[in-house]
C-alpha cells in the first residue's frame, strides 16, 4: 500500500517512522523526487532496488542536511568543501572517499555505495527534504524515484505512476523547481571531475573551483547509473531537428519549429522564451507526457549547450539513445 500526503508536518513525522523502520519514503528535492531509505541500513536500500527494478546495484546517492553531516560520512578535501560551502544546499552532489569509522557505525551502509570506497553525498534545498533530513537526523539514500530506464520523476503522480504498492509513502511538495538532476562531481583522483552534468552549470562550479573541471578517467566508476539510453523513452527522438519530417511531432525550444510552420504538430514547447533554467524544469515532464500520448517519433528542436543546457542536451542525447 502506497499512502500519498501533502508534505505537511505531520506527514514528516510519518516519514520518519517509517524510515525509521526500514521502509521507503518518496519525497520532493529541488531537482527530482527521490526514492528514499536509511542510508545506514542494508535491508532498506536493497527495497529500494528492487522498487525500482535496477539491473544491478548502481551506488546511490547519501542525502545529509548540510556539510557538517557529510563530513561525518566522507574525507573532503578542502577544494570539496569550498564547493559545498558555496552550492549546498543545492543541486550538487560530491564524490569522496569514505571516512575510516574505527567501529563508529557509518550512516552510509555498503550496499547503498554498492562496496565502493567512495561515497555521493548532497544536501537538498527544497524545504520538505531538508524537514525529512533534520527530523531523520541520519543520512537518506535515495535514488531519482522512477522505475529503471524511466525518467526522473518531477511530480508525486509521476512517482505513482512508477512505484505505487512499492513504496509506503509518497510525501507531495507538488513539482520540483529545477526538475533535472544535479550535478555530479567526483573528488577521487586529485582533479576533480565532471561524473554527472546537472542541474548546476560546470562554469559556475568552475569559477568556484578558479580551474577547469577534469573528464571523469577512464578506468574509474563514472557515474554507474549513466549508461547511455538510462533516460530513453519509448518515442523515437530526433536531435536538433530543422523543423519536422513526416509523421513527426515537435517538442519545441524557443518556438524555432513552429517558425517552420508546423505548429499543430508541436506537442509542447519547453520553454517559449528560449529560458534555459524554464526548459529544464518542463524537459521530464515532456518526456513522459509524449510517451503517455503514444506519439512514436519526435523532432527536438536545437537547444544552447553552454551553462545548463549542457545538461539539458546530455539528457536529451540519453534519450534518444536505443
Ligand atoms: O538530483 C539528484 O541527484 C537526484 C535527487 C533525488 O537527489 N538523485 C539522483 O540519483 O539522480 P540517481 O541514483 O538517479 O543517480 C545517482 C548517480 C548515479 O549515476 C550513480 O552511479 C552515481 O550517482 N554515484 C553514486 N555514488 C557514486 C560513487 N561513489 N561514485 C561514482 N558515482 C556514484
Ligand atoms: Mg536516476
Amino acid at each position: 500500500m502506497t499512502e500519498i500526503l501533502p508534505a505537511d508536518g505531520r506527514a514528516i513525522v510519518r516519514a520518519v517512522e517509517i524510515l525509521a523502520a526500514g521502509g521507503l519514503v518518496a519525497f520532493p528535492t529541488e531537482t527530482v523526487y527521490g526514492l528514499g531509505a536509511d542510508a545506514g541500513n542494508p535491508l532498506a536500500v536493497a527495497r529500494i532496488y528492487a522498487a525500482k527494478g535496477r539491473p544491478g546495484f548502481n551506488p546511490l546517492i547519501a542525502h545529509v542536511a548540510d556539510l557538517a553531516a557529510a563530513q561525518r560520512e566522507a574525507e573532503l578535501s578542502p577544494m570539496a568543501q569550498r564547493l559545498a560551502a558555496r552550492f549546498w544546499p543545492g543541486p550538487l552532489t560530491l564524490v569522496a572517499p569514505v571516512v575510516a569509522t574505527f567501529g563508529a557505525k557509518s550512516g552510509v551502509c555498503d550496499l547503498a555505495r554498492a562496496g565502493l570506497a567512495s561515497v555521493a553525498l548532497r544536501a537538498p534545498a527544497h524545504p520538505v527534504a531538508q524537514a525529512l533530513l533534520v527530523a531523520f537526523g541520519r543520512p537518506i539514500a535515495a535514488p531519482s524515484a522512477n522505475r529503471s530506464g524511466h525518467v526522473s520523476p518531477v511530480t508525486a503522480e509521476h512517482v505513482a505512476a512508477d512505484l505505487s504498492g512499492k513504496v509506503d509513502l509518497i510525501l507531495d511538495g507538488g513539482r520540483t523547481p529545477a526538475g533535472l538532476e544535479s550535478t555530479i562531481v567526483s573528488f577521487i583522483s586529485p582533479a576533480p571531475a565532471l561524473l554527472r552534468p546537472g542541474m548546476l552549470p560546470r562554469e559556475e562550479i568552475e569559477a568556484a573551483l578558479r580551474d577547469k573541471l577534469a573528464a571523469p578517467d577512464d578506468d574509474a566508476v563514472v557515474a554507474p547509473g549513466m549508461t547511455t539510453a538510462h533516460y530513453a523513452p519509448a518515442a523515437r527522438l530526433r536531435l536538433a531537428a530543422q523543423g519536422l519530417e513526416k509523421d513527426e511531432y515537435g517538442l519545441d525550444f524557443g518556438g524555432q519549429l513552429a517558425a517552420y510552420g508546423s505548429v499543430n504538430r508541436i506537442v509542447a514547447d519547453l520553454s517559449p522564451e528560449g529560458d534555459m533554467i524554464e526548459a529544464a524544469a518542463n524537459l521530464f515532464a515532456a518526456l513522459r507526457d509524449i510517451d503517455a500520448r503514444g506519439l512514436a517519433n519526435i523532432a527536438v528542436a536545437p537547444i544552447p549547450t553552454e551553462g545548463i543546457g549542457e545538461a539539458i542536451n546530455d539528457r536529451l542525447r540519453r534519450a534518444a539513445a536505443r
